[in-house]
């Protein structure tokens, strides 16, 4: 059985650095830890929470009377070496990041413009990560998944994930029925394409690069990520605080004719999706400082603890900028991490 710790300060394990203490917390390196804890949550008969990076979740104060696990499953195996691509099969507990590293050092291509996202390989079918035109659902060819109930591994291909903008069936009809072990992602060999993104153009736009390198597309990604994004070991965030909405076609229309300077992406036929960060620095809210939390300087859509924050702050801040922002545009913003 793997290590126990008891009590644990849940800020450590958040990088919004905002929570009580977990009351139960086990590292778990393999899917035979998985079944013993789950016989521990049942013997005491309290909930599992599973935690990758705490990068993109609220913890509430207080003790909260979980069995969490902190997902460690590592691994990296190649199971198939095609022409064109290659499927790697990745530890749930890898950090994100690294594993990009490693697939841009191979010259293969897919997760580039996700590079510099904090958190977890078992975290980015989730939520469907994504960023800078590429995400976590192009490139996942299957997730393994323990099967909580049936105490036994099973492969979920990408289908049967209802993968959509933040969104899968992690988040829904299957929250709680699995946990994910491992995620096999399918990496492209062909010469690398511009990723389709405003800011990315602009940027070798203005370096004169036609035909960017992956390893000159990661670097980009980091460069302009750096400028809107606080990295989490200087500066406590958990990134995107809200969802970007999604409307109708006539209301972003409408919209974009009372504001030229709003950039508004389309989602299908009949939706787009308006960017939360706009609305909220249009309503006045960037860089506003709120006591305990302030929207980010440099960018309104991330909220920023300045250093005391509890979770009835984070709350009152997201109440005021929803309030704000529907008052001014009719608009309601939705939370993108999780509430715990
Ligand atoms: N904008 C403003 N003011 C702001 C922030 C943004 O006007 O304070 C405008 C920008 O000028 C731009 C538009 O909003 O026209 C979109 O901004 P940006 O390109 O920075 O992306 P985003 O829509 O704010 C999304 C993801 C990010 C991801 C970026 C890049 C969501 C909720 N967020 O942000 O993901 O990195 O695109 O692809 O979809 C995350 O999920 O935690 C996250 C950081």
């Amino acid at each position: 059985m793997s290590e126990m710790q008891e009590y644990v300060d849940i800020r450590k394990y958040s990088t919004l650095q905002v929570g009580g203490q977990f009351r139960y917390l086990f590292r778990v390196t393999n899917t035979d830890e998985l079944g013993e804890v789950y016989s521990f949550s049942r013997e005491k008969d309290l909930p599992v929470f599973v935690l990758g990076g705490g990068s993109n979740i609220v913890f509430h104060d207080g003790v909260l009377h979980y069995v969490v696990i902190k997902m460690e499953i590592q691994g990296f195996q190649i199971i198939e070496d095609a022409h064109e691509h290659i499927d790697i099969k990745v530890g749930a507990g890898v950090a994100w990041d690294t594993f990009v590293a490693q697939t841009v050092a191979m010259e293969l291509s897919g997760i580039e413009a996700m590079s510099a996202i904090p958190g977890t390989v078992g975290a980015t079918p989730v939520q469907n990560v994504g960023a800078y035109g590429q995400e976590a659902k192009d490139t996942i060819v299957s997730v393994e998944v323990f099967d909580i109930e049936n105490n036994a591994i099973k492969i979920l291909a990408n289908a049967e994930c209802a993968f959509a903008y933040r969104d899968s069936i992690f988040k829904n009809e299957a929250k709680g029925k699995y946990v994910i072990t491992s995620v096999t992602y399918r990496l492209s060999k062909k010469v690398p394409t511009m990723p389709n993104y405003p800011g990315v153009k602009k940027y070798f736009d203005e370096k004169k690069i036609a035909h960017p390198t992956l390893q000159e597309i990661r670097t980009a990604i980091i460069d302009i990520r750096k400028n809107k994004l606080p990295d989490p070991k200087d500066i406590p965030s958990a990134g995107s605080f809200f969802k970007n909405p999604i409307v109708s076609r006539s209301t972003a229309e409408k919209l974009k004719e009372e504001h030229p300077s709003v950039t508004i992406f389309p989602v299908d036929d009949e939706r787009m999706k308006i960017p939360a960060g706009w609305l909220i620095e249009q309503a006045g809210l960037k860089g506003k400082d709120f006591g305990a939390l302030s929207t980010y300087i440099h960018n309104a859509l991330v909220l920023v603890n300045n250093g005391s924050a509890v979770f009835a702050d984070v709350e009152s801040v997201r109440d005021q900028i929803v309030t704000t922002v529907f008052d001014k545009f009719g608009i309601t913003l939705e939370v993108e991490p999780e509430f715990v």
